[in-house]
């Protein structure tokens, strides 16, 4: 890892941003949106699921499931989703608030504190999923860092699926949030090998955000 990424993640205040909302708010709302109530992120949480399942697909054969990671993972809401559709998760998040309640649901997710830059294994991913995290990343340096790091952790004709917004210029909007046009992601990932091959919106109310689909072509 960048060390100095690790020292802005503890030092500044996005880690107490992070801690005190996964604190403060129930499972859904810390994760997902903090503007609705219960209801509203079920529905929010529930689409956003069934957009995603057909892009990371399935093996049949449960002796060979996929290997997924769910890099910013929050409280787990997708991993612990996708454990019980039968993959093999590894999760992790910066937040130790998120993580500790993450372990605590259990359900089958291998948790652990990482930042997007940091986390390390030996093995490649079918899938890295990286959902509403890199448009929280306000600074361009972390940002490409983390996402140079998730790169890497995928497999040849893997995929890498991010989520921001599908639009040609960036969209700074309140606080943490700092939306990117798709050419600044594809530019920093061609060249890594990862071809955008999809884009596919939430379709929530007025969210423009989507996933990303990245593939690896080499
Ligand atoms: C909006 S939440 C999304 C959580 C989860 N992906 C979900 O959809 O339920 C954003 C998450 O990103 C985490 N995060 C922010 N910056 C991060 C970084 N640099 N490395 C790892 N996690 C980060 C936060 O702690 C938070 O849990």
């Amino acid at each position: 890892m960048h060390e100095s990424t690790r020292v802005r993640w503890d030092t500044k205040a996005t880690r107490v941003y992070w801690d005190t909302r996964h604190r403060e708010h129930d499972d859904l709302a810390s994760g997902g949106h903090i503007g609705l109530d219960r209801a509203g992120n079920e529905i929010f949480y529930a689409l956003r699921l069934g957009t995603l399942l057909p892009l990371i697909g399935d093996l049949t054969d449960p002796s060979a499931p996929l290997f997924v990671l769910d890099a910013g993972c929050g409280k787990g809401h997708f991993a612990r989703a996708l454990a019980r559709c039968g993959h093999r998760v590894d999760a992790f998040d910066a937040s130790e608030e998120a993580v500790a309640h993450a372990r605590a649901r259990g359900g089958g997710p291998r948790y652990a504190v990482a930042c997007l830059d940091e986390w390390a294994v030996p093995w490649p991913y079918d899938v890295v999923l990286c959902v509403d995290v890199l448009f929280h990343v306000l600074d361009d340096a972390e940002w490409a860092a983390g996402l140079r790091n998730l790169a890497s952790l995928v497999r040849i004709t893997g995929r890498l699926i991010v989520t921001d917004e599908n639009t040609g210029a960036r969209r700074p909007r309140g606080d943490y949030i700092l939306h990117r046009p798709a050419a600044e992601y594809a530019a920093l990932l061609e060249p890594l090998g990862l071809r955008h091959t999809l884009f596919a919106p939430y379709r929530f109310r007025e969210n423009e955000v989507g996933f990303h689909v990245f593939t690896r072509t080499r």
